[in-house]
């Protein structure tokens, strides 16, 4: 059957693909509702997941060290982000997953590090690489030498993504208080060591 060449399908990806561009924590703020409308869309969560996340992630652009990217169609709409801060006591994250490693990986991973909190693409771009390159564009814009995050312990595609860009394990199967999924925690030194490109 042929199709009519002038109608694009509804919610696939436009031909031209998403730019990444580096948000400070003020245009963080200002597109917060729109980041955290993609972080429960991506994530799977009820919409009222979105405000709640919302409020966390304004105050977070407070944190030291705070990094951001922003995936943006030319129309300026966004599909996509990664935003992160320097780890350190008295972070809830930060503090469980210093008791999660124990001392010896605690000390060699977590002294000078940056926490990517989100990293996030609206379905319909997924699998374009756009992840990939957020991802890159924080992790060469920060001074830190590693990065850490958890993500749900299965076989997903943030999973692989990660793999592809050298994070190693630190703590599989870990069981963050309030939510029954378990989570592994990676980390990479930094500069990145890309393993497939
Ligand atoms: C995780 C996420 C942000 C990645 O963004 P993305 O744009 O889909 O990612 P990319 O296209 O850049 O890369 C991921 C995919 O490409 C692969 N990939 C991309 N470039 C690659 C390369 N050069 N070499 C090897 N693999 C590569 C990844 O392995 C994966 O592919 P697969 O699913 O076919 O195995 C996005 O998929 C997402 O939002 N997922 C849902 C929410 C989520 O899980 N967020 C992370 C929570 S920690």
């Amino acid at each position: 059957m042929r199709h009519d060449r002038g109608v694009r399908p509804v919610d696939k990806p436009t031909t031209t693909p998403p730019h990444v561009v580096a948000w400070s924590g003020k245009q963080f703020a200002v597109r917060v509702n729109d980041a955290m409308g993609i972080y429960a869309t991506a994530m799977g969560y009820p919409p009222h997941a979105a405000g709640q996340r919302a409020v966390t992630a304004r105050r977070h652009t407070d944190n030291h060290g705070f990094a951001s990217r922003a995936a943006v169609l030319d129309d300026g709409r966004l599909v996509g982000f990664g935003y992160g801060y320097t780890t350190t006591s008295g972070q809830w994250w930060h503090d469980l997953v210093k008791r999660a490693l124990g001392r010896e990986l605690a000390g060699q991973w977590l002294a000078d590090a940056f926490e990517l909190s989100e990293l996030h693409v609206l379905p319909e771009y997924q699998g374009h690489g756009a992840g990939r390159e957020l991802l890159l564009a924080l992790a060469a814009a920060i001074p830190h030498s590693a990065m850490l995050l958890s993500t749900p312990d299965a076989d997903t595609r943030a999973f692989r993504l990660y793999r592809s860009l050298g994070f190693q394990d630190l703590r599989r199967h870990y069981l963050f208080p309030g939510d029954s999924r378990p989570f592994a925690v990676l980390g990479a030194r930094l500069p990145l060591t890309v393993v497939s490109a």
